[in-house]
C-alpha cells in the first residue's frame, strides 16, 4: 500500500536540492547520486526487516508494511551543450543584431566589430612574428665577442626560433577560435577574407594587443596557474552569495545573476554551479568569440597554448616564459550560462526589475559613464536585489566622470541602494563608517613572473531598496 511520498535524499553536497537544480541545468556534468527512496520518512529510524520491507507498529497495535528502494540514480545530462532555450532565444536576437541590415553599418556595427577580431586572431602569427624579428634586429647590435659569451652560455639565438615555433602553435589555436566563431555567427570564409583585404589594402594592420588579452584570459579564468588569481575574488563573491541565498529546499524560483563585463566568464559558471540562474554579458568581441570557443570547446585540458612567448620581460627562467597552459581546468557546462553580447547599459532595455542580483566584477571603472552602469544596475534589479561589487577604481583614458570610493559611495546611496555588513573575509573596511572592504586582488596572468599586478579591490553588497 502506497503510504506516504518518496523521500528523496540526494546525497550530493550540503545545498542538495540547489545542487540538483544545477545539475538539471548541467549538461556537462555528470552526476551519480545515491537515492534512497522509501514511502515514508520515518524510515531512516526503523529497522529494516530485510533489505526490501520495514515494518513499523503501530499505536493501535496493528503494523504498516513499508517497501524500501534503494536506488542507484545516474543522472546524466548530455554534454554541456549551450542549447537551451534560453540559448536559443539568445542566439536568434544575436544574429538579428549581427545582421548587415540592422542598424547603420559603420566600425561600431556589431557585424564589423565581430570581422575586426577575427582579423586580429587570424593574424596573431604575423604581428607577433613582426615584433620577434623586430627583437632578432636588435640582437645584431650586441658586439661579435658578447654574442659568444650569450650564444656560449645561454644560446641566445636557439630562443628565437624556438618562440617562432610556440607562435606558429599558438595561431593554431586562434585559428580555431576564428573558425569556431565563422561557424557560430554563421560568417563565410570569404566575407572575412573580403574584409580582410579591404581593411589591410586602407593600410590599417590587425590588432594585436586585444588578441593577447584575450588569449591571456584563458589563463585567468580557465587554467590552474590562474587559481591565486582568482580565489581571492570569487571566495568573497560566491561565500557571499551563497549568505544571502541560503538553501531554500522547497522554493521552485531560481535566483538570477547578472555579470556585466565577464570576460571570459568563470565567475558566472562559479555562480551558476550554486545553483543560481546566471546571465553574462560582454561587450568586446575579442573575448566574445573565444567564449564561443570555450563553450565549445569544455573538455578538462582538452587546449594547450604558450601565452608567455609575446613578452620577454618579468621571467625568473626561460623555461617559465616558454611553458605551455592548458585550459579549462573544469569541464565547461555551457549550458548553465547564457552570453548576451554588447554594451552593458543598452543591451537590456527590456530587463527592468529582472534580476535578484548583479555582479559588478572588476567592471565598474570601466564605464564611460559610470553613472549610466548605476542606472542600470538599478534598472535591472528587482526592489530587495542585491548589487555585489569587486574591483579597483582605474579609470580608462576617456572616462565622463570620474568618482573616488566615498563619492562612489554618497552617488549610489542616494539612487536608494543601501551598503549591507559584509564578512571580514572580504577585507578591511576602507572607509570608516561604510561597509566597503579593501581586499589584494591580483590581475597579472602569469602566477610565476618577477612582477605584481594588484589592486586593494574594493568589495560592497548595495541592496536595492522597495521604494
Ligand atoms: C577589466 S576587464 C574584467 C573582465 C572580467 N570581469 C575579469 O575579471 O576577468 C573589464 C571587461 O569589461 C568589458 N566591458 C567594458 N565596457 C563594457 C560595457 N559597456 N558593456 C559590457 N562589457 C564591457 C571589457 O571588454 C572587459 O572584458
Amino acid at each position: 500500500m502506497f503510504l506516504g511520498c518518496w523521500k528523496v535524499c540526494f546525497k550530493v553536497g550540503k545545498k542538495s536540492l540547489k545542487d540538483l537544480a544545477s545539475a538539471m541545468r548541467s549538461t556537462s556534468i555528470i552526476i551519480t547520486a545515491v537515492a534512497w527512496l522509501a514511502w515514508s520518512s520515518e524510515l531512516a529510524a526503523s529497522d529494516p526487516v530485510n533489505d526490501q520491507w520495514a515494518v513499523f507498529p503501530l499505536q493501535s497495535g496493528a503494523f504498516e508494511i513499508h517497501e524500501l528502494h534503494e536506488v542507484f540514480l545516474t543522472v546524466q545530462y548530455g554534454s554541456g551543450e549551450p542549447d537551451t532555450i534560453r540559448h536559443r532565444d539568445e542566439e536568434e536576437k544575436l544574429l538579428g543584431r549581427m545582421s548587415r541590415n540592422h542598424g547603420t553599418w559603420d566600425s561600431h556595427h556589431p557585424r564589423h566589430r565581430l570581422l575586426q577580431a577575427l582579423h586580429g586572431f587570424s593574424r596573431y602569427e604575423e604581428r607577433n612574428m613582426a615584433e620577434l624579428n623586430r627583437w632578432r634586429g636588435l640582437y645584431r647590435h650586441v658586439s661579435k665577442k658578447q654574442k659568444e659569451v650569450l650564444e656560449r652560455e645561454v644560446q641566445y639565438s636557439g630562443r628565437f626560433s624556438t618562440v617562432e615555433r610556440l607562435l606558429k602553435s599558438n595561431q593554431g589555436l586562434c585559428q580555431a577560435i576564428v573558425d569556431n566563431a565563422l561557424q557560430f555567427y554563421r560568417i563565410s570564409n570569404q566575407e572575412l577574407e573580403k574584409f580582410i583585404r579591404d581593411t589591410e589594402k586602407s593600410g590599417s594592420v590587425a590588432e594585436k594587443v586585444s588578441v593577447g588579452q584575450s588569449l591571456k584570459h584563458f589563463v585567468r579564468d580557465w587554467a590552474e596557474s590562474g587559481i591565486k588569481e582568482r580565489d581571492p575574488g570569487f571566495t568573497c563573491v560566491l561565500n557571499t552569495l551563497d549568505d544571502l541565498f541560503p538553501t531554500q529546499e522547497n522554493t521552485n524560483a531560481i535566483p538570477k545573476v547578472m555579470i556585466p563585463g565577464a570576460g571570459l566568464g568563470r565567475l558566472g559558471h562559479e555562480a551558476a554551479k550554486l545553483g543560481f540562474e546566471v546571465t553574462i554579458n560582454e561587450w568586446s568581441m575579442y573575448m566574445n568569440i573565444a567564449y564561443r570557443f570555450l563553450e565549445s570547446h569544455r573538455e578538462r585540458h582538452s587546449q594547450t597554448f604558450y601565452p608567455f612567448v609575446d613578452s620577454w620581460s618579468h621571467h625568473a627562467s626561460t623555461n617559465d616564459m616558454i611553458r605551455p597552459v592548458s585550459f579549462p581546468d573544469v569541464p565547461i557546462n555551457a549550458s548553465s550560462v547564457v552570453l548576451v553580447e554588447g554594451d552593458f547599459t543598452t543591451a537590456f532595455k527590456d530587463g527592468t526589475g529582472t534580476y535578484d542580483v548583479v555582479i559588478t566584477y572588476f567592471f565598474i571603472d570601466t564605464a564611460r559613464n559610470l553613472v549610466s552602469y548605476f542606472d542600470t544596475i538599478h534598472l535591472l534589479l528587482r526592489p530587495g536585489g542585491y548589487w555585489l561589487n569587486f574591483g579597483p577604481l582605474l579609470y580608462g583614458t576617456a572616462p565622463f566622470v570620474q568618482l573616488s570610493l566615498d563619492e562612489i559611495v554618497s552617488v549610489v546611496e542616494s539612487f536608494g541602494f543601501q551598503f549591507l555588513e559584509t564578512k571580514d573575509t572580504c577585507g578591511d573596511i576602507t572607509l570608516p563608517g561604510k561597509q566597503v572592504r579593501g581586499k589584494e586582488a591580483i590581475y597579472g596572468f602569469n602566477d610565476r613572473a618577477l612582477t605584481k599586478n594588484a589592486y586593494n579591490s574594493q568589495f560592497w553588497v548595495a541592496q536595492k531598496q522597495h521604494s
